[in-house]
């Protein structure tokens, strides 16, 4: 990249803020339930301290509505503090960067870190305004992007505080982006792209380039029923938007011989814990489809097995009720098994990791696990991350 990476900062003695991606789910409480994201900062962290600097950590955390305590980043800190083993102090509720906080990074002695409160409890982060990149900037000498999943967004700590701080990129950046950058150049072939999750409307731009660069899309979730209804197939209850049916058809059109649908599926009357899945050729229009089909599975499994390159993203059921997650299940355990075989296999999105681990695999099992939604979308259509550019050119 022709940026400056964290290694090409002369750290000792120096101040660091870190924007981190530690928008991590949690339970009602706000208690991490996945700390996957957490682990993936420790090697940036471990660098920074490890040359004699301190560090300022920022994260947001979710979409909250002004400061809900649920979207905290306090057990955020705790967990983070029991996987490197030193306090991470935390200013008491307040602004973000309030006099505390401003106080306690002053304070900040070579080797100790501090965690900001989440930066979405500020209505200026998502407004990208230059006020708050400055007070961030502020707190720091230097600035190291190591949030990934956040670098599709003009948000201010990511595209605002690189203006009036010298800008790197850390560890985990660098792995997704030298990572992610091989599905753009040539790839061994078959390329199979595997689409999920429930809108095709956030994913609009990414399965028509997709549709260019891949030899098979297949195609489960919400956004196979928009594609369904488009061929004027019953789709009863099942998630699709009627307003993007002319979208789907002129990409059915386009590219029949690449999109693989699916043919039967698992239908309920309606998502209870009381309804029984059946399996059904044609979904009836009282029903809705929660899950690929057996025949639909097998389909998949077999164009899988053809692929040297896969990039998967989203769950191919409403896979949140494991009765309706098999179908995902059985993508994930497929896809896992062409690592072994030399192909080269992505997975990208919260929710696909979320399957990965449903399905009893881990990151060892693919050649790259994504810690990015949107962003690893983006950056696999060829497009550039506003984060990535606000940094410092080498
Ligand atoms: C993500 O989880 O994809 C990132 O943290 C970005 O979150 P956002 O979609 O709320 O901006």
């Amino acid at each position: 990249m022709r940026k400056l990476f964290i290694e090409d900062l002369k750290l000792a003695g120096k101040r660091v803020l870190v924007r981190l991606d530690y928008n991590v789910p949690g339970d009602a409480e706000g208690r991490v339930t996945n700390d996957a994201r957490i682990t993936a900062s420790l090697p940036t962290l471990r660098h920074i301290l490890a040359e004699g600097a301190s560090a300022v950590l920022c994260s947001h955390r979710s979409r909250p509505k002004g400061d809900e305590p649920r979207y905290s980043l306090r057990p955020v800190a705790a967990r983070l503090e029991e996987l490197i083993g030193l306090p991470v102090g935390m200013a008491r509720r307040g602004a973000v960067v309030s006099d505390e906080a401003r106080n306690m990074a002053a304070a900040l002695s070579p080797g100790e870190l501090m965690l900001l409160e989440n930066l979405r409890y500020d209505p200026r982060e998502q407004e990208g305004r230059e006020e708050l990149a400055r007070e961030l900037a502020s707190l720091a000498d230097l600035f190291v992007n190591d949030a990934f999943p956040v670098c599709h967004r003009k948000d201010t700590s990511v595209v605002g505080v690189p203006r009036f701080l010298k800008s790197a990129y850390g560890y985990q950046l660098r792995e997704e982006v030298e990572n992610l950058s091989q599905l753009l150049g040539e790839v061994q072939r078959p390329y199979v792209g595997i689409m999920g999750g429930a809108k095709i409307s956030t994913k609009l731009g990414v399965v028509k380039s997709f549709l260019e660069r891949v030899d098979r899309l297949l195609v489960g979730g919400g956004m196979a029923y928009t594609f369904l209804a488009a061929l004027g197939r019953e789709v009863g209850g099942s998630i699709h938007e009627p307003d993007y049916l002319e979208y789907a058809k002129d990409l059915l059109l386009r590219h029949a011989d690449k999109i693989v649908l699916p043919t039967d599926h698992y239908v309920v009357e309606r998502i209870d814990p009381a309804c029984k899945a059946r399996l059904a050729d044609e979904i009836p229009a009282d029903r809705a489809a929660v899950d690929i089909g057996d025949a639909t599975r097998r389909r998949f499994a077999e164009e899988i097995a053809r692929a040297r390159t896969v990039f998967w993203n989203g769950p191919v059921g409403y896979f949140e009720d494991s009765r309706f997650a098999e179908g995902t299940r059985s993508v994930a355990r497929e896809v896992a098994k062409l690592k072994a075989k030399g192909a080269f296999t992505v997975v990208g999105g919260g929710d696909s990791v979320a399957a990965v681990e449903d399905a009893g695999l881990d990151s060892a099992s693919f050649s790259f696990v994504s810690t990015g939604g949107g962003a690893s979308l983006e950056f696999v259509q060829g497009k550039e991350l506003p984060g990535i550019e606000a940094l410092t050119d080498r």
